[in-house]
């Protein structure tokens, strides 16, 4: 049975920088409470010509030059997201063709802020089963766009950024260990985005409603992760069977440094074990994993032969646990350019498009 690596990471977050300060002038807010109450300095929002996608294809071909992998031999795309480009197509299928991704299935995830953990265990059970070789898992998102910018409970919370990694197959023992994975709706209230779905599509009532914004129960989110985190560390350490004193870094999910505290003392670890940069970006719900892995990585605290946990909670209410033995990319002689592809897969979309109206216009004829 073939063994599911990370061999490949990238991020990218905007370059807009909206800081407490900034905050403070929009909400009746100040530096001082969010600092205290959250830990977040400052967020990065998404410029008006940048979408999910385009944050996703920037992390994505980052992952891709590191893996040394050309976007053709990936098998499966996943983007995890809680603000998709649209409901439908999937924002995956987007990147699929900007990357020039020819062969990959792609879709799109939907387990909130959980959703990385999610992309990534989905993405190594179909590498160790032996389905595919190559997938690219994608945290994206610009939750700024569906933040109402009056809510001083929300607002304050959220950054835009994209955060991913290629996995792949290898004989090698290492890379995914194990996850869990865990959902509970009876909770599903605490965190919501109701405008735009089925139940209450657009109107002028919904967008009068606001049900188009970030809505949450603040307070029962946090007593949820702090229960959770600790737990699901604990059990996808037993699955892997491993013991906390083996791990040499817990990347959790960026929500609020008061939560990742509380783990660190329901583990009894030093907080010095967690990867923490949730004062530089905000809660960037499916991107914050990976971003706090790159940096990690960048800055040299995550290294190969490193045993990581991943671990998130989210909307649904969802939450999980991965562990991973940290190796990096696969050596190989060859040298691939993946940035190069976009080029090819801007002129292969176009043609494909060409081919689609043309198609369209002789079966209109042939009708
Ligand atoms: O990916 C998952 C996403 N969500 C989360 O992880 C969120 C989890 N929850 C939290 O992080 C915290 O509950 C918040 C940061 C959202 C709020 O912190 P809190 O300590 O639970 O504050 P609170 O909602 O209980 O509010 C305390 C006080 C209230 O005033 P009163 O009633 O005591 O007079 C709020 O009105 O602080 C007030 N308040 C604010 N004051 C200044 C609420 N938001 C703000 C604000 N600035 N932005």
């Amino acid at each position: 049975m073939p063994y599911a690596h990370i061999t490949g990471w990238g991020m990218s977050v905007p370059e807009p920088v909206l800081t407490n300060d900034d905050l403070a002038k929009m909400v009746d807010t100040n530096d001082e409470w969010i600092r205290d109450r959250t830990g977040i300095r400052e967020r990065h929002i998404a410029r008006e010509d940048q979408f999910t996608s385009t944050l996703a294809v920037e992390a994505a071909i980052k992952a891709l030059q590191v893996a040394n992998l050309a976007p053709t031999e990936l098998d499966l795309i996943i983007v995890a997201s809680s603000s998709p480009e649209y409901i439908f197509p999937a924002t995956a299928c987007l990147v699929q063709d900007q990357i020039g991704a020819t062969k990959a299935g792609a879709f799109d995830l939907l387990a909130a802020c959980s959703g990385f953990i999610y992309g990534v265990n989905m993405a190594a059970q179909s590498i160790r089963s032996g389905s595919i070789k190559n997938a690219l898992v994608i945290g994206s998102e610009t939750l700024s766009r569906f933040v109402d910018w009056k809510d001083r409970g929300t607002c304050i919370l959220f950054g835009d950024g994209a955060g991913a990694f290629v996995v792949q197959a290898s004989d090698k023992p290492g890379g995914v260990l194990s996850a869990v994975m865990h959902s509970d709706g009876s909770g599903a209230d605490s965190l919501t985005l109701l405008g735009g779905g089925a139940r209450h599509p657009a109107t002028e009532t919904t967008l009068a409603e606001g049900k188009h914004y970030v809505r949450m129960d603040g307070k029962a989110v946090f007593r949820f992760a702090t229960r959770v985190m600790g737990s699901a560390t604990k059990e996808a350490l037993e699955l892997a069977n491993m013991k906390l004193e083996e791990v040499d870094w817990i990347i959790p999910h960026q929500a609020n440094y008061r939560i990742i505290e509380t783990a660190a003392k329901y583990l009894k670890l030093p907080l010095d074990k967690f990867v923490i940069n949730v004062d530089r970006y905000g809660n960037t719900s499916t991107a914050s994993i990976p971003i706090a892995a790159v940096e990690a990585i960048e800055k040299g605290q995550l290294k190969s032969g490193n045993k990581v946990v991943f671990v998130g909670f989210g909307a649904g209410l969802t939450w999980g646990a991965l562990v991973a033995e940290w190796t990096g990319p696969i050596p190989t002689k060859k040298h691939v350019h993946p940035e190069q592809y976009r080029l090819f897969a801007r002129l292969r979309s176009l043609i494909r498009r060409a081919l689609r109206f043309l198609e369209g216009l002789f079966s209109r004829r042939e009708l």
